[in-house]
């Protein structure tokens, strides 16, 4: 991967990275459209980290179809996909990490700790083999979006990282591959994520400041589901991602909960009228 993106920088071209674990769905090849239109070669990345998953998360049951994601990928435009094993990624001994001092503290990393270490390490070691340009994430794994835009700046990568909105369903769940765990009678609990941003944003575009009023409100959405478990409901700042006393400029609502198997994460832009 090296020596291909040596070559490539030398030729004048863009490279651009969408590192990804696999089990594509629109919001992938969104992220996948979103690259071949800011760059000349497009790389994806197809790899389930290890070192992302907590105990007792679902490393092994992760959704995996290779054959249908490399021909996905394909016909997305990408120029390469990297497909790394476990033992290439950590194997001969690897050692090192990487982690970030205060963000991780926030929203998910309170109920997965350990898991952005791994993000940040895979992200690390992605960016010194693909050496993109630009690379590509979700908006739906916010945290995720500012840890590595952080990671970035902090270390100085030179990559340019870029956020792509969230891609839904037409009833509003947020695509996910985690949605494949959802029966069908989930369903509707799973779109109550859905129905308290929706509810959220009205309430700041009406005036409503306090994040307290908005919290109850989404969590008074949620709860009338039996199978929704929350695990948070958060009105934070959308760079230092600390909860928020009083919304006086843009603020992001970030929600997790668990739908029977699936755990399922949401997030929005909340903007005061000016
Ligand atoms: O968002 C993901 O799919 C993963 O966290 C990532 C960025 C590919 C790192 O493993």
């Amino acid at each position: 991967m090296q020596g291909r993106s040596d070559r490539l920088r030398r030729e004048g071209k863009t490279i651009v990275l969408v590192p990804t674990m696999g089990c594509f769905h629109e919001g992938h090849l969104s992220l996948m459209q979103k690259g071949r239109s800011l760059g000349d070669d497009l790389v994806v990345s197809i790899f389930v980290n290890p070192t992302q998953f907590g105990p007792g998360e679902d490393f092994e049951a992760y959704p995996r179809d290779l054959s249908r994601d490399l021909r996905l990928a394909a016909s997305a435009g990408a120029d390469a996909v990297l497909t790394p094993t476990p033992e290439e990624f950590y194997g001969n001994g690897f050692q090192t990490s990487v982690s970030l001092e205060q963000l991780p503290n926030h929203l998910c990393g309170l109920f997965r700790p350990g898991h952005f270490c791994g993000v940040a390490t895979i992200t690390t070691k992605l960016f010194h083999m693909v050496r993109p340009h630009v690379a590509i994430f979700g908006e739906k794994d916010y945290q995720q979006l500012v840890i590595i835009g952080q990671l970035v700046k902090d270390l100085n990568f030179g990559i340019q990282i870029v956020g792509a909105p969230i891609v839904r369903e037409p009833d509003g769940l947020a695509m996910s591959s985690q949605n494949t765990y959802l029966t069908p009678q989930q369903r509707p609990a799973a779109r109550s994520l859905y129905a308290a941003i929706q509810a959220a944003r009205r309430l700041v575009s009406e005036g409503v400041t306090d994040p307290v009023e908005i919290v109850k409100t989404a969590r008074s959405l949620m709860e009338v589901h039996a199978d929704v478990q929350i695990q948070y409901i958060s009105v934070c700042h959308p760079e230092t991602l600390a909860e928020l006393k009083v919304i006086q400029g843009p603020a992001r609502l970030a929600l997790a909960v668990t739908v029977g198997k699936a755990r399922l994460i949401d997030n929005t832009l909340l903007t005061p009228p000016s």
